[in-house]
């Protein structure tokens, strides 16, 4: 386990990531589980381990999947799990990747996810309060991968943790994640993307965000990785139109 407070990140950066940081300590210290899967039939501690982690398992099996199916991700030495919560995708990675690296803002997610993952010992957790992923060098992953994280960082940390996706991920080597585009169409959808944002957040307890897909594909690719499929996703609930973005930072000797 290992933990790092960001150095001097811009001021609008420090203070959101910050605000994230404290929202997300307390989600870990009242109820992580359910804050990280919100079905309302397993609030107050009502996720059994077995079932979350068992969740995990089932949603890793599809991704490695697609990636079969895209055919990429042979190397498996090592993955990301960017916004590891209590390591729900981190322990399941474990299962396909030698080590698995899993980094949060909560100190106190990480510390019950080194506790309860039951492939821990093939797994490091990181506290990680910046908005920047400079604890790591450039190049070293073969899968960096994040599920309903960035839906709740907002639009400017969002480019600024896909940059270091790309910076970090290996030549040859995948970034996968999922990101809201904008509310479904309907009443609901309708007031999301009418009302203030600050009062929504507030009736939320968990903000939510989108970016279209054109702003994704265009910083994807002004990073040097290339876009390799932008799938459906249904992971942000039926108030959102939501994607899965799979992207290949070309090999050494070829570009984008
Ligand atoms: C809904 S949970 C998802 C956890 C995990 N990805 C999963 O699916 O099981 C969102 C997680 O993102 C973390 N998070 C939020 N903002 C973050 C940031 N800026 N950097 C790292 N982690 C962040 C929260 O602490 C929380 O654990």
């Amino acid at each position: 386990m290992t933990s790092r407070r960001g150095a001097s990140p811009a001021s609008g950066d420090a203070s959101r990531v910050e605000q994230l940081r404290s929202r997300w300590d307390e989600h870990g210290r009242t109820d992580p589980m359910w804050a990280v899967l919100t079905d309302s039939a397993k609030s107050g501690g009502r996720w059994q381990a077995e079932d979350f982690y068992a969740h995990g398992s089932a949603e890793i099996e599809r991704l490695m999947k697609r990636l079969d199916e895209l055919g990429l991700a042979h190397q498996r030495q090592s993955a990301l799990d960017f916004g590891c919560g209590v390591g729900r995708l981190t322990n399941a990675l474990a299962d396909y990747f030698e080590h698995v690296d899993g980094v949060d803002i909560s100190a106190e997610m990480v510390r019950q996810a080194a506790q309860m993952a039951p492939n821990r010992d093939r797994c490091t957790f990181h506290t990680n309060v910046a908005s920047d992923l400079s604890i790591f060098p450039d190049d070293l992953f073969d899968l960096v991968h994040c599920n309903i994280v960035l839906q709740h960082v907002g639009p400017q940390l969002t480019r600024s943790y896909i940059a270091e996706f790309a910076r970090i991920v290996r030549p040859g080597g995948v970034v996968h994640f999922q990101l809201p585009v904008k509310p479904a169409p309907g009443p609901i959808g309708f007031v999301l993307q009418l009302a203030p944002k600050a009062l929504l957040n507030r009736l939320r307890g968990m903000s939510m965000h989108g970016v279209s897909e054109t702003r994704v594909h265009a910083l994807l690719y002004s990073r040097g990785l290339q876009v390799v499929a932008t799938d459906p996703d249904e992971s942000a609930g039926h108030r959102w139109i939501s994607r899965r973005y799979t992207a290949v930072k070309p090999a050494k000797g070829h570009s984008a």
